[in-house]
């Protein structure tokens, strides 16, 4: 008798360590299939940075991409005077002096191929750079600006130095861009930002207004380079729009210019060189600019309409702006539908 009791608890207890194994094995089985079904799960949207978006957040409204500088010579407000003198499609679009990019943000969709930026201001080329690739790093750095808005704190940011961050440079350029008179970008010969306070507070920049311009141009090739070298690129087929600073009106005029070097005649007559050799290779070009004799003679050759705008010109007391009628000239090779 206690022998066959000793059997049925050894039979019980070798059921039971069998049951347990089986349920540990299921349990992993179940495990290993939920943890494949994670991998399966469609995976949180990646912000640019690399850090995963928040899930709970709904996903953001679209926006259409938009310039997110102030610039002087920006040619937002003459778009539509433009528009009929750029073709409706091509292959890849250059655009040597950025700026703000008003004209890139206009034609961007009509590119089947990529987008070529440049400008010779290191501080543009640096600013769309960090958009490209560093937008939530830089909305974190240009929050650090917001409510700076006296004139003492203007001038404490002004006079501090250059940061060596590309990033932090960038947010310092998009707060100096906002609060200094007029927007304008001025540096004197030794490369020093020097433009007065002008008495406008810091707004910053909207979060999903810059989501949508990196997501535009994440493929763009976006260079600090001289108009000379980024001209040698384009083939047939590509459209190039020009937008170079207008010759001075006069030796005196105070405007010393976006970069270090300022634009000079030479520099106007390499650029009607480079045109008429894009001409002959296939490319097509338009060209804004002040309505000169110099522009009429030097790109004589190509179609020229002419028309008037009103323009903010530095009043007489120079902390003022006032309008003034500005004779401008849209110049193309491009054949009239
Ligand atoms: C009239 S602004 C362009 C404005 C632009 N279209 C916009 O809508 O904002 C001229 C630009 O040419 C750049 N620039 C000046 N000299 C240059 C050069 N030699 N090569 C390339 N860019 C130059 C300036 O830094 C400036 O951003």
């Amino acid at each position: 008798m206690r022998e066959a009791e000793q059997k049925t608890v050894q039979k019980s207890r070798m059921n039971l360590t069998l049951q347990r194994r089986r349920r540990i094995t299921h349990s992993r089985i179940l495990c290993r299939v939920r943890f494949e079904n994670m991998n399966d799960q469609p995976r949180l949207p990646l912000r640019s940075d690399g850090t995963a978006a928040d899930a709970c957040r709904p996903p953001p409204a679209l926006v259409s991409p938009r310039p997110f500088l102030r610039w002087a010579g920006g040619k937002t407000r003459l778009l539509q005077a433009l528009n009929p003198h750029f073709p409706t499609t091509f292959n890849n679009y250059f655009e040597p002096f950025l700026g703000s990019g008003a004209v890139f943000f206009h034609l961007r969709d009509r590119a089947f191929g990529r987008y070529f930026l440049s400008d010779l201001n290191d501080e543009i080329a640096n600013i769309w750079r960090v958009v490209q690739s560093h937008p939530g790093r830089l909305l974190r750095e240009v929050d650090k600006y917001q409510g700076l808005d006296t004139e003492d704190e203007y001038y404490a940011v002004r006079e501090r130095a250059t940061p060596r961050s590309n990033i932090k440079r960038a947010a310092r350029f998009l707060y100096l861009n906002q609060t200094a008179w007029n927007s304008l970008w001025r540096v004197n010969k030794q490369g020093v930002f020097n433009v007065p306070w002008g008495a406008r507070p810091f707004r910053g920049i909207d979060a999903d207004s810059l989501r949508a311009v990196t997501r535009v141009i994440h493929d763009a090739s976006i260079e600090n380079i001289d108009f000379r070298q980024a001209l040698a690129k384009p083939r047939a087929g590509d459209f190039v729009y020009l937008d170079p600073p207008y010759l001075p009106v006069s030796d005196t005029s105070k405007f010393s210019g976006y970069t270090g070097k300022r634009f000079r005649l030479a520099d106007l007559e390499d650029l009607a060189d480079i045109c008429k050799d894009m001409t002959q290779r296939g490319v097509t070009w338009t060209m804004s600019n002040r309505n000169t004799p110099v522009v009429r003679e030097l790109f004589g050759t190509a179609k020229m309409t002419h028309f008037t705008t009103r323009r903010s010109v530095a009043a007489q007391n120079r902390r003022n702006v006032e309008p003034a009628d500005s004779p401008e000239i849209i110049v193309t090779n491009r054949a009239p539908c």
